[in-house]
């Protein structure tokens, strides 16, 4: 069985202060209206605020509940001279249990390759982690080019080497790039048209089963006004949410949603 996730990227946003002014609410929040007074008590909430305040943020979280703990991102290697970066097993030391891996803007700003995500996935599932690896092609790809084999490409060469039991941890967020943080958000039809070939090309490689088991988010302006329409669709498992979670209230409603 597949898991509804939602997921908050809070990116490089908040202060220590508003961070815990955040995550207080959130989690209260959910605990007070979602989780126990709903039939959304089968939703896994992740929230990856910025690295420096992950272990002040552990303490918020109640443990072995619904809500986890992710970072945004990790290293390659397991430890080493790579000033001012974090592995994975430094982020699993300080309680996180999930890792963004791939998002655009660190393929975009930081060069990041299919190969190297590849070895950041690998880091993640050996560390007991689960990666949420993200795929999206860009605004002129969508336009003029072969998107769909685009977003296969890079499933393939990230995650295609690994056996179909590490592959069961991975959960995969579909984050068109024309769509993140600008307003434009990919219609449920468009949504769902991708995410459907993103778990046909998962089962072409692994399988019916096992395809049918991966979490694929969506992510790309997702707000408490669409959310509901974008998790509808049968292949939409809930979101990776950049902007709407960074306000408790607009958080919380797009967890209602799903
Ligand atoms: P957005 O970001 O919701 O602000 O578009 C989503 C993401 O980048 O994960």
């Amino acid at each position: 069985m597949r898991k509804k996730i939602v997921a908050g990227n809070w990116k490089m946003n908040k202060t220590l202060d508003e961070a815990k002014a955040l995550l207080s609410e959130v989690v209260n929040m959910i605990k007070d209206e979602v989780i126990e007074t709903s039939n959304r008590g089968d939703v896994t909430v992740v929230i990856c605020p910025p690295s420096i305040y992950l272990t002040t943020s552990r303490q918020y979280i109640p443990s072995g509940g619904r809500i986890m703990l992710g970072a945004q991102n990790c290293h390659e290697k397991e430890s080493g001279a790579y000033t001012g970066d974090v592995s994975a097993s430094m982020l699993k030391s300080v309680g996180v249990e999930y890792i963004i891996v791939g998002h655009s803007e660190r393929r975009q700003y930081f060069g990041e390759t299919n190969a190297q995500l590849a070895e950041k996935v690998d880091r993640v599932l050996e560390n007991g982690l689960v990666p949420i690896f993200c795929c999206g092609e860009s605004l002129d790809l969508r336009e003029n080019g072969d998107y769909v084999g685009f977003v296969k490409g890079q499933l393939t060469d990230s995650l295609f080497h690994l056996s179909a039991e590490a592959l069961a941890n991975v959960v995969v967020a579909y984050e068109p790039i024309w769509a993140i943080g600008t307003g434009l958000t990919a219609s449920s039809a468009q949504a769902q048209e991708m995410h459907f070939e993103i778990r046909q090309h998962i089962a072409s490689k692994y399988g019916d089963a096992v395809a049918q088991d991966i979490s694929i988010l969506y992510g790309g302006s997702a707000n408490e006004k669409n959310a509901a329409d974008l998790f509808a669709q049968p292949d939409v498992d809930g979101g990776l949410i950049g902007g709407a979670s960074l306000k408790s209230r607009e958080f919380t409603n797009v967890i209602k949603a799903r």
